[in-house]
C-alpha cells in the first residue's frame, strides 16, 4: 500500500479501449495499480478488443497483450470483483484515488445509491467517504432522467465525471489519438498529465 497507488476499474459500458489505454498510462507513470473488472466488462473487452480475460484465473497478459512489458513490470494488483476483503474496500487503505473507466450506468446506479454490491461500488463508496478522488468515466446514450439524476447525484457526493465524449478540435487521426483526448482529461484531474497532451492555445499561438 503506498498512498500513491492508483485504483481502477472496468466496467460493462462500451469504451473498453479508454480504460485499457488509462491502465498502461498509469503503469508507464510507474504507479503501482489497483485493478478489479466487472463480468459485463469482459463481455465489452472481447467484444471491442479480442481480449479474453478470466476474472478467476486472471493473467495481465490476456489484457495487455499489445503491451507485454508493462504486463510484465508487477506493477498491477488484481482484485477479484467479488473480493471484499481487499484493501481497497477500506478507507484506510490509502489511495491517491479511482478511476472507474468505462463507468456503465449500472455501477453509476449502484454507487450513487450507495448499493455497495461489488467491491467496484465498495471501493468508490470508499474513495466517496473519505473526501479522495473518484472519476467516473460514463458512456451512455441516450440517457434518461434517472441516469440524469445518478450522475448528478455522484457529482454532488464528490466525484468528477468525464463523460467518454472523444474531442475533435485537435483533429485526431487515428481512434488511438481520439481515444487519448478522453484519456487526458483523466490524467489531468489526476495530477498526471500526459507532456504530449493537445492542449487549447489561443488565436494568436495556435500553429
Ligand atoms: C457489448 C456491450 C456493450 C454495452 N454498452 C453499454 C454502455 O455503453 N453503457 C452502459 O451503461 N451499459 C452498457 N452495457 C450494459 C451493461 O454491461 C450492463 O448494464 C451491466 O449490467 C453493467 O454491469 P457492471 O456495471 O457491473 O459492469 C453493455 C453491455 C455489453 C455486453
Amino acid at each position: 500500500m503506498a498512498a500513491n497507488d492508483l485504483v481502477l476499474a472496468f466496467t460493462g459500458a462500451s469504451g473498453a479501449p479508454y480504460g485499457v489505454r488509462l491502465l498502461e498510462v498509469f503503469l508507464e507513470s510507474g504507479r503501482t495499480v489497483h485493478l478489479t473488472i466487472s463480468p459485463a466488462a469482459v463481455q465489452v473487452l472481447e467484444h471491442e478488443l479480442d481480449r479474453r480475460v478470466k476474472l478467476d484465473q486472471f493473467n495481465l497478459h490476456d489484457l495487455l497483450v499489445e503491451t507485454a512489458a508493462l504486463a510484465s513490470s508487477g506493477q498491477v494488483q488484481y482484485h477479484h470483483y467479488q473480493d471484499f476483503s481487499a484493501g481497497i474496500a477500506s478507507g484506510s487503505f490509502l489511495t491517491a484515488g479511482m478511476v472507474i473507466c468505462p463507468c456503465s450506468m449500472g455501477t453509476a446506479g449502484a454507487i450513487a445509491n450507495g448499493l455497495s454490491q461489488n467491491l467496484i461500488h465498495r471501493a468508490a463508496e470508499v474513495h466517496l467517504k473519505e473526501r479522495r478522488k473518484l472519476i467516473l468515466v460514463p458512456r451512455e446514450s441516450p440517457i434518461h432522467l434517472i441516469h440524469a439524476r445518478n450522475l448528478a447525484t455522484v457529482i454532488e457526493a464528490g466525484a468528477l465525471v468525464i463523460p467518454a465524449m472523444p474531442s475533435f478540435y485537435h483533429r485526431p487521426k487515428t481512434l488511438e489519438e481520439a481515444v487519448d483526448t478522453v484519456v487526458f482529461r483523466v490524467l489531468d484531474q489526476l495530477g498526471l498529465p500526459a507532456a504530449d497532451a493537445p492542449r487549447w492555445k489561443s488565436g494568436e499561438d495556435r500553429e
